[in-house]
């Protein structure tokens, strides 16, 4: 981009000047979310920077972005090849890898399609509206018990620590068709090592784009690569067993389902697309991954969030009891009629952005925006944090204040501020587990707070910084909790 011509007419993205061999590695710094929205006031919506020798065009702004994914979205859906993605999957991630994009597009519908056949379809056994609210709202309920229990043992509990392994079973239920025990070692390390990982995976991470970084001892590089390693081989263990299993009359997950699409090769036959039956079954593998460690974090938030405005946790406790009551468990229909609870959600997203970028993408082919050109395969981080904190967009952007999203009346939601609320991705590469992503925020949280009411710790000081990753974690604590009724079976 430094070098190439620019065609007439248009301009190459201003920004810092570059420094040799590092480029403008150092001011981006430990937060780049914090510096590159900084820089943005300078330069603008298009701006370049330059990590190591290699030009990134950073985009900022709602309609920039919007602009990007959306009307030019062909144009801007390739991923980047960056040294840590190699690693993930072993190179073969239908998120991280750049596939051509015939082949991720077939792989995205298939990885679309057995994520619906295993969440939004009716629950035949029961009287769950689908079987993923079946899912989430068993985990809810197991979920409370433990806390309650752990809080009898101990006093207090690290919220991470156990809703972690209540989402991940909500994904291993679809993917696998099995769930774990919350004392089931081999899953409780794997979940809770995703803080390591996002570090590393992270936008502007200095190894992907400095070679000389690879070779010298790196702590969070070897960790990283330990996490992927470990990822994989659990992942690999349960789909040997499922070929071993496989009966065709009998597609019991999305690992089942792959399976089968192997042997049928019906991937894609108008456009005639040949992808590796690894390729068709890795797809569990970003499922899995990209299942539990957002959802867990969402959740994580909310519960800190709640702890340190306890008005907030009051109300949401309220509009509980007066639109569900206590003699049944939430459920997801109950979404409109708790429009509080999915302000509160919304307020939560956007203050703490917990994936501040979306995961890189790459141009496709050469392109302009906003007058300014971008050659085919330049690096591009979306600045989401920003688009969630830009004053121009929100008033007061740095208060918590789930009134924002609210009708003037208060009785629902106001869509044009909700859409403002940047966390997904937009347009082609947009996230596929959304609305699972959504639907399972919202009911773990209904029924935890249906049950529970949640307290920091006396004299503990709440630490609400986020620490910089792909994911944004607070820092783990301790928090307590205790049982706003008893139920019949609690006492049992
Ligand atoms: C991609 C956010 C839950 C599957 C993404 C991206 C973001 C994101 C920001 C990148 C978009 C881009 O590159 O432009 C979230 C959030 C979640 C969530 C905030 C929960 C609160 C899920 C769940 C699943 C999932 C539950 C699946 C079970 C994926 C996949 C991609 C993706 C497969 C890659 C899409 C592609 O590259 O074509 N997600 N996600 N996500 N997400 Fe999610």
């Amino acid at each position: 981009l430094l070098r190439t011509e620019i065609p007439v007419g248009l301009r190459r993205p201003p920004g810092p000047t570059p420094l040799p061999l590092i480029g403008n590695v150092l001011e981006l710094g430990g937060n780049p979310h914090l510096s590159l929205t900084k820089m943005s006031q300078r330069y603008g919506d298009v701006m370049q920077i330059q990590i190591g020798t290699r030009p990134v065009v950073v985009l900022s702004g709602n309609e920039t972005v919007r602009q990007a994914l959306i009307k030019q979205g062909d144009d801007f859906a390739g991923r980047p090849d960056l040294y840590s993605f190699q690693f993930i999957s072993n190179g073969k991630s239908l998120t991280f890898s750049n596939d051509h994009a015939g082949v991720w597009r077939a792989r995205r519908k298939l990885a679309q399609n057995a994520l619906r056949s295993f969440s939004t379809v009716e629950s035949p056994t029961s009287s769950y509206s689908c079987v993923l609210e079946e899912h989430i709202s068993l985990e809810a309920e197991y979920l409370v018990k433990r806390l309650s229990g752990v809080m009898e043992a101990d006093g207090s509990f690290d919220p991470f620590r156990h809703i972690v392994v209540s989402v991940a079973n909500v994904i291993c239920a679809m993917c696998f068709g099995r769930r774990y025990s919350h004392d089931d070692q081999e899953l409780v390390n794997l979940v809770n090592l995703s803080d390591e990982f996002g570090r590393v995976i992270a936008s502007g991470n200095p190894a992907d784009f400095i070679p000389a970084l690879r070779i010298l001892p790196n702590r969070n590089m070897r960790a990283f690569l330990g996490i992927s390693n470990k990822f994989n081989t659990f992942v690999q263990n349960i789909v040997t067993d499922h070929y071993r299993s496989f009966d065709k009359s009998n597609i019991r997950d999305i690992t089942d389902s792959l399976i089968e699409h192997c042997q049928d090769k019906k991937v894609d036959e108008n456009a005639n697309i040949q992808i590796s039956d690894e390729k068709i079954v890795s797809i569990v593998n970003d499922l899995f991954g990209a299942g539990f460690d957002t959802i867990s974090t969402a959740l994580s938030w909310c519960l800190m969030y709640l702890v340190s405005h306890p008005d907030i946790q009051k109300k949401i406790h309220q509009v509980l009891d007066e639109h569900v009551g206590r003699e049944r468990s939430p459920r997801l229909s109950d979404r409109p009629s708790l429009p509080y609870v999915e302000a509160f959600i919304l307020e939560t997203f956007r203050h703490s952005s917990f994936l501040p970028f979306t995961i890189p993408h790459c141009t496709t082919k050469d392109t302009a925006l906003n007058g300014f050109y971008i050659p085919k395969d330049t690096c591009i981080f979306v600045n989401q944090w920003q688009v969630n904190h830009d004053p121009s967009l929100w008033k007061d952007p740095s208060t918590f204040s789930p009134e924002r999203f609210l009708n003037a009346e208060g009785t629902g939601i106001n869509k044009a501020e909700s859409e403002k609320v940047m966390l997904f991705g937009l347009g082609k590469r947009r996230c596929i587990g959304e609305s699972i992503g959504r639907s399972e925020v919202f009911l773990f949280l209904a029924v935890l707070l249906q049950r529970l009411e949640f307290r920091s710790l006396p004299g503990q000081k709440l630490d609400l910084t986020p620490e910089y990753g792909l994911t944004m974690k607070h820092k783990r604590c301790q928090l307590s909790a205790s049982l706003r009724y008893r139920h019949g079976a609690d006492s049992e």
